[in-house]
C-alpha cells in the first residue's frame, strides 16, 4: 500500500482550512519535533508527522464582541476531540491505513488534557510525544498559532518532512 504523504495531507483543502486556523508554522514545527522525538522513541515516524500536523485542527475562535476571548476558550475548550474526529475523517478520506488513522487520532485526543477531569490516563509513546512535541513549540499566551510562515517555506518543510519519514521508515520497518 501507497504511504499517504505528509504533503497529501497538508494540501487537503480541509486541512488548510483548519491549519490557517490554529497556525501553520506552530503544525509544522509540532511535526518536526515529533519525528525527531520519534526517532528517539522507537515510534513510527510517520504516524508521528501527521499527529504532530494535526494535532490542532480542532481549534474554533472564541470571540467576544469581536476580540479573542482567552478566558472563554480556557473554559469551553475541546479541541483535542474535534480535532481527533477531523483528523481521522480525512485521513480515512486519504486512504490511509485504518489502524494508524485511529493511533493518530488518538494521539490528537489525547495531545492535551485540559479537558479531562484528572490527567489518570496511561498514554502510548506516540500520545506522549505528540503532547511533548506541543509543549516544545509553545509561547506565553498561545502566540505559536499566530505566528507567520509563508506557503513557499511550508511546502518546502512539509517535502522534507516527507523526505525524512520516508528514510526513517525504512529503518523503522527493520525493528517491528
Ligand atoms: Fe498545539
Amino acid at each position: 500500500m501507497r504511504r499517504v504523504m505528509v504533503m497529501d495531507v497538508f494540501t487537503h483543502p480541509i486541512a488548510q482550512k483548519y491549519l490557517n486556523r490554529s497556525g501553520v508554522s506552530h503544525a509544522i514545527s509540532v511535526a518536526e519535533y515529533a519525528v525527531q522525538l520519534a526517532i528517539k522513541h522507537d515510534v513510527n515516524p510517520d504516524l508521528a508527522a501527521k499527529a504532530g500536523l494535526l494535532h490542532d485542527i480542532g481549534h474554533y475562535e472564541w470571540y467576544t464582541n469581536g476580540k479573542w476571548d482567552y478566558e472563554q476558550y480556557v473554559k469551553n475548550d475541546i479541541h483535542a476531540i474535534k480535532g481527533a474526529e477531523r483528523a481521522h475523517k480525512l485521513l480515512i478520506r486519504l486512504g490511509e491505513d485504518r489502524q494508524y488513522a485511529k493511533e493518530i487520532a488518538l494521539a490528537i485526543l489525547l495531545h492535551t488534557d485540559s479537558y479531562l477531569p484528572e490527567n489518570s490516563i496511561k498514554k502510548s509513546s506516540l500520545q506522549q510525544i505528540i503532547r511533548l512535541a506541543d509543549e516544545m513549540d509553545e509561547e506565553p499566551f498561545g502566540k505559536h498559532h499566530y505566528r507567520k510562515i509563508n506557503r513557499e517555506d511550508a511546502m518546502k518543510k512539509i517535502a522534507k518532512l516527507d523526505q525524512e519519514v520516508e528514510r526513517l521508515i525504512r529503518e523503522y520497518r527493520k525493528t517491528v
